[in-house]
């Protein structure tokens, strides 16, 4: 299974998580907290196949744009994917941590909030990150394909001249 299919799960588990935390402690209610729990439970689970996928897939995109790319558009991308492959390591380490102290030590240590804030910022700067990947890859400027390939480079120009060359080559006969 692809990477985009798992990562959805624990951003959106973790973030369910963490609502559901807040609603239970503003209305004392003990249901809505232990929901909390299960949620970072399974957001925990789905966080494993996520790295693992993720792992797969840089390869791949690496191996691809090393044959075809710039140079410049390799190292920002090798940048980007470190970044990603950090936070989503430690994604995947606090996921599994605050669940396992959650149903350890009970949800009502005072900690547990700034935990799951911490945990819920960890995991949005991940997927930001993730995203961030593509967008390492474009040319500098904006517009522009998201593989920047050496042919692509060469023919890129900022957006402006751009769409200029653009109009005057798809007409040509009305040079
Ligand atoms: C819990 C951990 C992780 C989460 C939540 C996560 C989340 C994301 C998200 C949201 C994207 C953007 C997907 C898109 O644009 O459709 C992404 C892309 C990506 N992630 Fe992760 N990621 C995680 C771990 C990792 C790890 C450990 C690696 C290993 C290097 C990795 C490698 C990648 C790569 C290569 C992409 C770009 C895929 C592409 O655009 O084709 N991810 N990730």
């Amino acid at each position: 299974m692809p990477h985009p299919f798992f990562v959805h799960f624990p951003i959106a588990l973790v973030v369910t998580a963490l609502i559901l935390e807040i609603w239970g402690r503003v209305k004392g209610r003990e249901d809505l907290r232990r929901a909390a729990t299960y949620n970072l439970l399974i957001a925990a689970i789905f966080a494993l196949p996520s790295v693992i996928s993720g792992f797969f897939g840089a390869e791949e995109l690496l191996e691809r744009l090393r044959e075809r790319a710039a140079e410049d558009a390799i190292a920002r991308a090798e940048a980007a994917v470190k970044l990603h492959r950090s936070l989503g390591l430690a994604t995947l380490v606090a996921v599994g941590l605050l669940a396992y102290w959650r149903f350890k030590a009970g949800w009502n240590a005072k900690a547990q909030l700034p935990a799951l804030l911490a945990l819920t910022v960890l995991v949005l700067g991940t997927g930001l990150a993730g995203g961030g990947i593509r967008e390492a890859m474009r040319p500098r400027g904006n517009g522009g394909p998201p593989l920047m390939m050496e042919e692509d480079q060469r023919n890129f120009a900022p957006q402006e001249e751009g769409s200029r060359r653009f109009e005057q080559e798809s007409s040509p006969g009305e040079r």
